[in-house]
């Protein structure tokens, strides 16, 4: 287990934020976890886990131990009549992970493809594109105990997924180390195309019955046409969650801004597009300081070179009021605000 110390997160967090880590070590499996968890200092001190930092927005240095996940591996751990079970290490790049899937020819996670970070952060944060969520795809995970050093296997009930959600947002946060993850791709494949995007392609190409591989490609195309490559332009995917109302507080709005993007969920409560409300204020290519709004999606703020994380928080709070002012509704950050 190496340790290291003073060392710069910019290349860390995909917003390209400056913060520096006074601690850092590098996990490769369950034994350096351990390792941190026995460390005479290390053992008490707070720690910070670290996946691909695609979802954090980094304000100031970290005097936390950060915990940079690099768990390796990419296998089929068992192949049922009704599903392959295939497991990643938490440090794998997801998107290298969905096209290995693919290659292998076990299809099923192509929806979600292009989405930055890894395998590790999936789960913490839910992540969902185009129709489905990773704990649609979800079989277990593996973590360490970071106050006992134990391994756990948890199933899917135990990590409470919900919207860009689950126990290691809440419960478990900061808590547990998750160093491998297990995806069920159920058999025989059926493609998930019910997403206005991806019916605009089908209508586009004539191609109906499309294969897993085509729409991989489609969903390839659809994230690059509205979404920045963090690799050039610095980012955190949406910024804020979709928020979800009442039928009233949304025929309330509705009332008001009879063009307000919608979606009625299976509960009865609706989903917001949050995206058309902060365009819809006006707030398209705006920005404070270095920190912007990306012209072609709204939810999306983007880093225009040398942003700090303060200038970032300032145009967030300024973008929740005026979304409150004019829709009465709180706009709730998605990435992890450090
Ligand atoms: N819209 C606008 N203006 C904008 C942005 C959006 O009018 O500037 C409208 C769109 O035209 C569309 C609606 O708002 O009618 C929704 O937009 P979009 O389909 O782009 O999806 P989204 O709700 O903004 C969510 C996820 C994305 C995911 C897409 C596709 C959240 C917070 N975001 O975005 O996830 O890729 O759906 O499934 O749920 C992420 O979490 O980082 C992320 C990128």
């Amino acid at each position: 287990m190496q340790i290291e110390s003073g060392i710069s997160l910019k290349p860390y967090n995909t917003f390209g934020l400056p913060a520096v880590a006074h601690t850092l070590v590098r996990v490769a499996g369950d034994a350096d976890v351990r390792g941190v968890v026995d460390h005479p200092q290390l053992g008490r001190a707070a720690k910070f886990i670290l996946g691909g930092g695609s979802n954090i927005i980094l304000t100031r240095d970290m005097p936390q131990v950060v915990l940079k996940v690099e768990v390796r591996g990419m296998q089929l751990v068992e192949e049922r009549a009704d599903a392959w079970i295939v497991e990643a290490g938490a440090g794998e790049n997801w998107h290298e992970f969905v096209a290995y899937t693919l290659a292998q020819g076990w299809p099923g996670l192509e929806n979600l493809a292009l989405i930055p970070g890894t395998v590790g952060a999936s789960p913490v944060q839910n992540i969902g594109a185009y129709g489905i969520e990773l704990a649609d795809r979800f079989e277990s995970l593996d973590a360490v105990d970071l106050m006992t050093g134990r391994g756990v296997t948890l199933g899917k009930e135990t990590c409470g997924f919900g919207y860009r959600q689950s126990v290691f947002k809440n419960l478990l946060a900061g808590r547990s180390v998750i160093t491998r993850v297990r995806f069920r791709l159920p058999k025989p494949w059926q493609p998930v195309l019910g997403y206005l995007d991806l019916e605009r392609k089908i209508h586009e190409t004539g191609i109906t019955a499309p294969s897993a591989q085509q729409v991989f490609d489609w969903i390839c195309a659809i994230r690059r046409a509205k979404l920045p490559d963090p690799g050039a332009i610095g980012n955190a995917g949406s910024f804020f969650k979709n928020p979800i109302v009442t039928p009233e507080q949304c025929r309330d709005i509705i009332g008001r801004d009879p063009e307000i993007v919608h979606y009625p969920l299976p509960d009865g409560s609706v989903k917001l597009a949050a995206g058309w409300m902060i365009d819809a204020c006006g707030w398209k290519g705006k920005h404070v300081g270095q920190a912007g709004v990306y012209e072609k999606q709204a939810l999306v703020l983007v880093n225009r070179g040398g942003a700090i994380g303060s200038e970032v928080m300032l145009l967030a709070t300024a973008i929740q009021e005026s979304v409150y002012g004019r829709f009465g509704i709180r706009l709730e950050p998605e990435p992890v605000v450090v």
